[in-house]
């Protein structure tokens, strides 16, 4: 066997079981859109062309505030670990809250919307940011000493303390490392030893689906499981939900737990200068599925990171500091760090972070905080355009709010959701972007430019400017636009966003991002290092890309990246299961599931107790975010002659696609048996 013919017949990815839409009609921006465009000048993309590459990028660095102006644009001599604005000297806390207290001192930053929708939305001011962002600050330098450079691992959901906690720490030059609320404490355990954090920030409880989830139980398997793998956490801070309230009944530690709204007593008042931090010093961890099962920790900078996520939210997100803007995701994943928090925050905005679920209590509800609230720009995933879809059609023209802007974000979006997004959503008036990106790339890659460029349904839109993609196929050919032929889509040039290392381990960042395409290894020039998306996407001939999925073994569930490798190490935990494969199976609402088949270890018997066991042990490794749609005890797993398992073949059952010829297996009878099991279960 080839290795491509290896390759295709033990394993299987998104892109491989998309099924994808045509080419649509481009839809033009509204006209009162285009008259208060931040960006309505198309020489933009003349001035980020290639030629002008990398000093293009001063653009953006100057919607910042420096120290000490870099001197350098771009620094190549350890590519690919590209520096950007070298030389230069910033603070990302003081270019999100205390530049901008001259002038809007008493403009809203921070709506809190709690999910109890009886309960008050906090409106944060920018003063009072500084303030919060100060006293906490001083409080993590004194009682937990720390200092710029190390790393504190945040397992916080959706709350005001999640981005005071994020700005006091970048005033530090503290480097945060914060983990989706939602996720275990087994894998925030990951998270603390990988980083090497001996500090854990977290809370209490939260509200979800109208219930107060206690979450403090997370934090003391996080510290016993880290502890266990080597990294002591000697202090835990736990903020309070309700301020002076332990809404939890999970005891403290002496010694080892404390609550923060005590400590600050300490505090009040207290002021600390943002640290001036070189342009390269890392700002924030953000773990991601990979392709193998360890998450790893993207390492990105300051200075780079803040110009790239500045100047995407004012032109792509067309921010103006007058602007209410409410992007729906989590903080916990990388469109909350760069579009709800750092770039929202640099431009002066009013961010909205609503604590719930979409559809609490009820499918209105949504419509009725952007209604409340005065909300002009949405941003969401089209995992949740779906669900408000199916569950309330007719909602949004009920209430009296009025969008110029909508994003869709971390998913294909198919045509029929985009346009009911655009006219019932949207009521027609809506410019709408559709971003693609990565944990990996910190900010935007394709996109319109709103007011500059037509919007085309289900299409991701061209590079941004400065982004320059190009399609290869497997053998490294460039395939050109036009032709309708899928491949790997890459980025030519580094750019300021790009993250700057897997922490700790540069050689993995190396080989799983620059190493199959890279031209010459030893290169000191960013030419010879197109960046390696792990996308599979096809561009039209106006230079609009489609993107159709990852092309490794990284499953997008609602939008949130999961390793199939994660899951079925999780899955091989249980002692009774002798091998696991998970494959991506498509779903109306999330776009894709986890579908898990297991072999019993010799004599186990199976039973649905054992596969809830697993289930549920997975839902305890990673989070419920990982739960298989179903777990599939089959009698054995479908495999070549060498011994390798046809993830491919348990995909095509899951999706109930022609399983091809099987007749090359080891053990062909074996797929009939599942398929017999499948067809049993319907
Ligand atoms: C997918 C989320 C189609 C893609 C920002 C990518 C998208 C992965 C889009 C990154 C989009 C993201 N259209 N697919 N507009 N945006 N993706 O790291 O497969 O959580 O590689 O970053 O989501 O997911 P991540």
């Amino acid at each position: 066997m080839t290795e491509k013919e290896r390759k295709e017949a033990t394993e299987t990815s998104e892109a491989q079981i998309a099924v994808h839409w045509q080419e649509e009609g481009y839809v033009p921006p509204t006209p009162a859109f285009i008259a208060q465009a931040n960006m309505t000048d198309p020489t933009i993309y003349d001035r980020f062309s290639l030629d002008n590459f990398p000093n293009c990028f001063k653009e953006y660095a100057d919607l910042l505030d420096w120290y000490e102006y870099w001197t350098e644009i771009l620094d190549t001599s350890d590519a690919p670990c590209f520096k950007w604005f070298k030389g230069g000297k910033i603070n990302a806390s003081y270019n999100c809250v205390d530049r901008h207290l001259a002038k809007h001192a008493n403009k809203t930053a921070i709506h809190f919307v709690p999910e109890l929708e009886e309960e008050k939305v906090d409106h944060v001011t920018y003063q009072e940011l500084w303030v919060r962002v100060n006293e906490f600050a001083a409080l993590l330098q004194d009682f937990c000493g720390l200092k710029a450079g190390d790393r504190v691992t945040l397992h916080m959901p959706m709350s005001t303390e999640l981005p005071v906690t994020m700005l006091a720490c970048a005033r530090l030059g503290v480097i945060h490392s914060q983990v989706f609320g939602g996720f275990s404490g087994k894998a925030a355990a990951d998270r603390i030893e990988d980083s090497g954090s001996n500090v854990l920030i977290t809370m209490d409880a939260y509200y979800r689906g109208g219930k107060l989830l206690s979450h403090k139980e997370k934090a003391d398997i996080a510290v016993e499981e880290a502890e266990k793998m080597g990294q002591k956490v000697d202090k835990v801070l736990i903020w309070q939900r309700y301020p002076g309230k332990y809404s939890s009944d999970v005891p403290m530690v002496d010694g080892r737990d404390y609550f923060v709204n005590d400590l600050l007593k300490d505090y009040y008042g207290k002021r600390v200068d943002p640290v001036p931090m070189p342009a390269e010093a890392p700002l924030f961890l953000m773990y991601t599925s990979g392709t193998t099962g360890k998450p790893k920790g993207c390492q990105h900078g300051t200075g780079g990171y803040l110009a790239y996520v500045a100047g995407t939210s004012k032109y792509v997100q067309d921010i103006h500091p007058e602007d209410v803007y409410w992007c729906m995701a989590d903080i916990g994943w990388i469109t909350g760090h760069s579009y709800i928090v750092y770039g929202p925050l640099a431009l002066c905005a009013s961010t909205v972070v609503y604590e719930g679920i979409p559809n609490y209590p009820d499918a209105g509800r949504c419509w009725r905080i952007a209604q409340d609230l005065g909300v002009n720009i949405f941003h969401t995933a089209p995992t949740a355009i779906r669900a408000l879809r199916k569950i309330g059609p007719d909602e949004p023209a009920k209430y009296d709010y009025h969008f110029k802007h909508m994003t869709t974000v971390g998913e294909p979006i198919e045509p029929e959701v985009w346009r009911w997004y655009h006219e019932v959503v949207g009521k027609g008036e809506a410019a709408i972007v559709d971003t693609w990106w990565q944990t990996e790339t910190g900010g935007f890659l394709c996109s319109t430019l709103p007011a500059l460029k037509p919007m085309k349904p289900g299409s991701a839109g061209p590079g941004m400017p400065g982004i320059h993609c190009v399609i290869y196929d497997d053998e490294g050919k460039e395939v050109p636009p036009g032709q309708g032929i899928a491949g790997n889509i890459c980025i030519q040039n580094p750019w300021p966003g790009m993250f700057q290392t897997i922490w700790g381990n540069r050689e993995r960042f190396v080989n799983q991002y620059f190493e199959r395409y890279c031209k010459d290894p030893n290169s000191k020039r960013w030419q010879d290092w197109p960046y390696m998306t792990g996308d599979a996407a096809v561009m039209a001939e106006d230079g609009y890309v489609r993107i159709l999925g990852r092309i490794d073994d990284v499953i997008n569930v609602s939008g949130h990246r999961l390793g199939t490798k994660e899951i079925e190490s999780a899955a091989l935990v249980v002692p009774e299961v002798a091998e696991a494969a998970v494959v991506p199976v498509k779903h109306d609402i999330k776009g894709r599931e986890p579908d898990l088949y297991v072999a019993l270890k010799p004599g186990i018997e199976s039973s649905d107790e054992l596969a809830k066991k697993i289930s549920d042990t997975i839902v305890r490794e990673i989070g419920p975010i990982a739960k298989p749609r179903k777990v599939w005890i089959v009698p054995d797993m479908p495999k070549t002659r060498s011994g390798k398992i046809m993830r491919r073949i348990l995909a095509a059952i899951s999706n109930g696609s022609d399983v091809g010829d099987t007749m090359t297996l080891a053990n062909p009878e074996v797929v009939e048996e599942i398929k017999k099991m499948e067809a049993a279960s319907k």
